[in-house]
């Protein structure tokens, strides 16, 4: 891997719902934050294939892949810094996702916590495991990993919930360079960045403000008149005006600190303290916000007039997004044999995949008597052991697993013909054994 000056950073947010104040305290305001840092690259995109995993409702794809954009685009993302771009303009995604998928292990997916949620789930309530998961949630996390190994990203700033996803990546992206790199890293390989000093920012009642609890306030939806309502419903206890309150207990003075400055933040404890009704702070709070939310809603709704603006923004980041993903895919095809048939491969490369040991192996079969068979083969090919004629395929699987555990020794008494000198058999089970392990 060569030394990059710059730092990628890539995050993606999947299209299936409206932004409220949660994400942009806790995503979009982070992220565009951060893009401003110098020696930091950053690709934001719109996980719409994600998406698509969960929702079968072609209008809402739409509608939230234009809120979304419009949102990022409102909130002050500069687009000549910041390469912007939906993830289904990019067809490398997919291409790499297949691949990628060729080199992951089904095990692994198993354990991956958004597919082992719905199985749990499905278990918890006496249904079939896999009952109403499709081949998209189960796969998720390679898409996931194909999304950011494309970019050669090194740091996925998430949710805690994404983590094990980033993980993955990780480890997916390893293999491959073990199996295809010939020594060289083909991937970088990416580290979960969790914004440990962006306050997760509590809903109306309290809890992580999320669309699944239904505790949200919107950003930009249903104007000043919204937000006044939904800050009007945040939980409080019932001090009346004039009875000292406790301002750290309280939602409402967490999402007025999003927004606050330090002394605004003093003076409302303070007023709390001495007896300020929760009517005139919520007053006070639904201000505040609308002093920074206003002129992006203004901004919003304009991009939302004009939904080909966003096209052409995402296109022009398409576009960026592309310069970068189609040099490395076509590496990547390279490596793994994809290539032009211009010349025959040289006998080397023929023989032994580029990255991979050449090893020793067994090959069973069966023959027309209907017994199984074997047959050991050196790395380069020189037939070592055969054996076999049993009626039962397990017997001939036994002989072998022995062969490799007990090495030669379990030649002893066994239904093998050795055709090469005895030293030979034992280092070819020997490399194998070492590589089992
Ligand atoms: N799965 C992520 C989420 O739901 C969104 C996402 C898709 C993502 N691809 C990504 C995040 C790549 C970071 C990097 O939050």
């Amino acid at each position: 891997m060569t030394e990059r000056a710059s730092q990628r950073v890539l995050t993606g947010i999947t299209t299936s719902g409206t932004p409220h104040l949660g994400n942009y305290v806790g995503a979009i305001r982070p992220a565009i934050k951060a893009s401003l840092e110098p020696g930091v690259e950053s690709f934001f995109f719109l996980a719409d294939y994600h998406a698509l995993i969960k929702c079968d409702d072609p209008a809402r794809i739409e509608r939230s892949r234009l809120e979304i954009a419009a949102t990022w685009l409102a909130a002050g993302l500069d687009t000549d810094r910041v390469t912007f771009y939906r993830q289904s303009d990019i067809p490398e995604t997919p291409e790499l996702t297949w691949l990628l998928t060729c080199v992951t292990a089904k095990g692994q997916m198993n354990r991956a916590h958004a597919y082992k949620a719905a199985t749990d789930a499905n278990l918890a309530i006496g249904e079939d495991i896999d009952a109403n998961i499709n081949m998209g949630l189960y796969s998720y996390p390679i898409l996931m990993a194909a999304d950011i190994v494309l970019f050669n990203a090194h740091r996925v700033p998430v949710g805690r919930d994404q983590v094990q996803h980033i993980e993955m990546a990780r480890d997916v992206a390893q293999r491959f360079n073990h199996l295809f790199g010939q020594g060289k890293d083909i991937f970088v390989l990416p580290r979960a960045e969790i914004e440990e000093d962006v306050a997760m920012l509590p809903g109306l009642d309290g809890r992580k403000m999320s669309k699944s609890y239904d505790n949200t306030v919107p950003l930009f939806e249903g104007g000043p008149k919204a937000l006044k309502e939904a800050v009007a419903r945040i939980v409080t206890d019932s001090l009346l005006p004039g009875e000292a309150k406790d301002p750290d207990s309280s939602a409402l003075v967490t999402i007025y600190d999003a927004f606050a400055t330090a002394d605004q933040r003093t003076s409302l404890r303070t007023d709390l303290r001495a007896g300020l009704g929760w009517g005139d702070a919520k007053q006070r709070a639904v201000e505040l916000i609308e002093s920074h939310v206003g002129p992006m809603r203004a901004r919003y709704e304009e991009l939302m007039a004009h939904p080909e603006r966003v096209e052409d923004a995402l296109m022009a980041g398409a576009a960026k997004a592309r310069a970068v993903a189609e040099p490395l895919m076509r590496e990547v095809r390279q490596a793994v044999g994809l290539r032009k048939m211009v010349a025959a491969p040289s006998a080397k490369s023929g023989k032994a995949e580029p990255g991979k040991q050449a090893l020793p192996v067994f090959k069973q079969y069966r023959e027309g008597d209907g017994r199984f068979h074997f047959k050991f083969s050196a790395a380069d090919g020189t037939l070592l052991l055969q054996g076999g004629g049993f009626a039962e395929g397990r017997e001939s699987g036994l002989l072998i697993k022995r062969l490799k555990t007990e090495g030669i020794a379990a030649l002893q008494g066994a239904l093998v013909e050795v055709l090469a000198p005895l030293p030979q058999v034992e280092a070819a089970l020997s490399a194998l054994a070492a590589q089992d392990e």
